[in-house]
């Protein structure tokens, strides 16, 4: 293979490996975690990210003028996207807990000349008032959080009524590779979904999540994550990383390691390869009435 890769979604091809972002993943250490921007440059690359990242965006019915909040923004590419559709009248504010992301995001908005801004904080506990915002959004960032039900609670509150809350999460469950002896693949797998990830069920909770926070109007769509090349697959799910650590952690033998990383790059070499995984939206509003307190107490988990 030469340094093009290729991830494929719904007939749609998208070069997301050029030369400056394979020099980037090499040298990384075989179980270290990537470096988080260029994770996230990486997966927001592919076609699959930027055609869902653009329904979440409509899906949020953002109008002119907007105050929205992005919750877990990480580099803070969306927050520059949605601020370029609330307009000069407007504002996007970009929350992350991680003092270094918040800072590359603030160097890639430094000349953009939109209106955004970015914070330092945990989305279980927003010092932002009560009814503040016009929408609110989070991408692949409630998976790792601690308290997920709580996070969803406090994007409920903050968001003004009327208003929506759009959350999109894969579930890791859903991860499935072809090819691969299926108790070595069902290992690997599990203990992507069970141990490498805080909450790698999240993708099919978000519904009940949303009922108990007390949103109406609920929708929850799915689509197909499909990687049929390798090297995409393992930088974006982190295959050969995670099955290093389940062998590590004596899940799988090295001689199952072996064998089954063997499997899976001879099918690549001959464009065999097949992966996926399905990535789900939800969409809420939050009702007309309800009075900040009430609210509080009937929706915000301790
Ligand atoms: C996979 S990244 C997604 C970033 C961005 N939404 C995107 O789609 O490119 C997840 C982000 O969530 C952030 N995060 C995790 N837990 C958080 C929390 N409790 N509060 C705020 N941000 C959090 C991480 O620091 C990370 O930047």
């Amino acid at each position: 293979m030469c340094g093009i890769h290729l991830a494929r979604w719904g007939g749609a091809l998208m070069n997301i490996s050029d030369d400056k972002m394979s020099r980037a993943w090499m040298g990384a250490a075989p179980t270290a975690p990537p470096n988080p921007s260029l994770y996230l440059d990486t997966v927001r690359a592919t076609a699959f990210a930027q055609s869902y990242k653009a329904r979440s965006f409509e899906s949020l019915s953002v109008e002119p003028g907007a105050l929205l909040l992005d919750v877990g923004c990480g580099t803070g590419d969306d927050v520059l996207s949605l601020a370029r559709a609330v307009g000069p009248g407007g504002k996007v504010i970009g929350l992350d807990k991680n003092p270094a992301i918040i800072a590359e995001a603030s160097r890639r908005a430094a000349n953009a000349g939109l209106p955004v801004e970015f914070q330092v904080g945990d989305a279980c506990r927003m010092e932002f008032p009560d009814n503040s915002f016009d929408g609110c959004r989070s991408d692949r960032a409630v998976q790792h959080m601690d308290n997920p039900e709580r996070a969803v609670a406090e994007m409920v509150r903050v968001l003004r009524p009327e208003k929506l809350l759009v959350i999109t999460e894969p579930d890791w469950e859903t991860l499935v590779i072809d090819p691969g002896q299926r108790f070595i693949t069902r290992r690997v797998a599990n203990f992507l979904c069970d141990q490498c990830v805080r909450e790698g069920w999240i993708g099919r909770r978000l519904w009940a999540m949303y009922q108990r926070s007390g949103l109406i109007e609920i929708s929850v769509n799915a689509e197909a994550f499909i990687l049929t090349d390798l090297v995409s697959a393992d930088r974006i799910w982190g295959l050969r990383r995670h099955a290093l650590r389940a062998q590590q952690a004596g899940v799988i033998s090295t001689a199952e390691m072996d064998a089954w990383w063997r499997e899976l790059e001879a099918a690549h070499a001959c464009g065999q390869f097949f992966s996926a995984t399905v990535g789900f939206m939800a969409r809420g509003r939050k009702p007309a009435s309800c009075p900040s307190e009430t609210w509080r107490r009937d929706h915000s988990a301790a």
